[in-house]
């Protein structure tokens, strides 16, 4: 396997080094988990394939999560990464704990679980996937901060948090000697709250990375379900229902899309990739993005985003024809 070599960007204030593009694991749930079943189950040859077809493109590191199928996204991947000969260590791996009807006291009592199901590769990056602890935001992450001493995990991170929750995070890291790696939260062209309420310019005061998810907007942001509205009755899980999908919807993010397809032809790449790429560049290296995919052509159309830069120019036209979603 030739892996093609990338530029890196730091992920946070620490020396684990990131390709803009990563490859989002929830796919690979396997119809487990609280949402599981909202992508169509993959085999193991497919997961393998897409997790190679991420690597031959450059990609160096993963997320998952242990709500992922509760360890089957985290199995999927690591059994991918041993079949593949994909080194420990070599790659970076993103997973996270679920918070939700638990303490901070269940981060130590769950973290043996999480190395079980990743057999061996090293967890670069432990995230709390949502702010929904019984505990609070600084004993949470004082139990991150106690796994990062015992050598379990390299560095913390958190998911869905507000910019004041990020900023507790921080301070509390802080006092631990540590600092706030990353926040994951939902950013596209289609949905840039994250540029109005406080977080993006959180993360730019405390050197945090976002890790932007859903940057395809679930795959609206590739122009094929405007082209077949009818391709989402394929699909099994609940985006059928989501507004994002149905006629209005899709009228509604036409115009972006028409942008994408006139950028995309200048380039000679596709709709989806001109998203991607306006992602991981408009804000500088501030934000990465974590592309899921279902088919191994989809993760090598998402690495070779690291192919190309969109102009100046093109990214600020691109940043005016999204304005309207700065709110919602
Ligand atoms: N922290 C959180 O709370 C949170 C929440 C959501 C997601 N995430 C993370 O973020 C990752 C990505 O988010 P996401 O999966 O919600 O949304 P996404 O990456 O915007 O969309 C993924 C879907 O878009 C389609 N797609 C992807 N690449 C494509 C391509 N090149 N051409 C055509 N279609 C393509 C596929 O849909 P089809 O399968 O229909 O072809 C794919 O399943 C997840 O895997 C997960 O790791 C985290």
């Amino acid at each position: 396997m030739t892996i093609k070599p990338r530029e890196t960007r730091p992920l946070g204030r620490t020396e684990i080094r990131i390709t803009p593009i990563g490859l989002g694991c929830w796919q690979f749930s396997n119809g487990k988990g609280i949402t599981g079943k909202f992508w169509d189950n993959l085999d193991s040859p497919t997961m393998t394939d897409i997790v190679e077809t991420s690597l031959v493109g450059g990609v160096n590191w993963f997320d998952t999560a242990e709500a992922y199928g509760w360890g089957n996204s985290e199995q999927a991947l690591s059994n991918a990464l041993l079949e593949l000969g994909a080194e420990p260590g070599k790659i970076k791996i993103a997973t996270k704990w679920w918070p939700l009807f638990r303490t901070s006291g269940n981060i130590p009592k769950t973290i043996d679980n999480r190395l079980k199901f990743l057999q061996g590769y090293p967890i670069d990056l432990y995230q709390v996937h949502q702010p929904y602890s019984f505990s609070g935001v600084s004993a949470q992450m004082h139990r991150m901060a106690d796994l990062v001493a015992a050598g379990h995990i390299r560095s913390i991170g958190v998911s869905n948090f507000s910019a004041r929750a990020m900023e507790k995070a921080a301070e509390t890291l802080a006092s631990r000697g540590l600092t706030l790696a990353s926040n994951q939260v939902k950013y596209s062209l289609l949905d840039r709250r994250i540029e109005t309420n406080g977080i993006l310019e959180m993360a730019k005061s405390l050197g945090t990375t976002i890790i932007a998810y859903s940057p395809l907007a679930q795959g609206v942001l590739t122009g094929k379900f405007h082209h077949n509205p009818d391709l989402i009755k394929t699909r099994q899980g609940p985006r059928k229902f989501l507004s994002a999908f149905k006629k209005s919807g899709l009228a509604e993010s036409g115009p972006v899309v028409a942008h994408l397809e006139k950028l995309a032809e200048k380039y000679g790449v596709t709709p989806g990739q001109v998203a991607l790429n306006w992602v991981i560049h408009f804000h500088g290296e501030t934000i990465v993005a974590i592309p899921g995919a279902s088919k191994p052509r989809q993760a090598a159309e998402n690495a070779g985003v690291m192919d190309f830069t969109l102009t100046r120019e093109d990214l600020d036209l691109l940043n005016l024809v999204s304005e309207k979603y700065k709110v919602h």
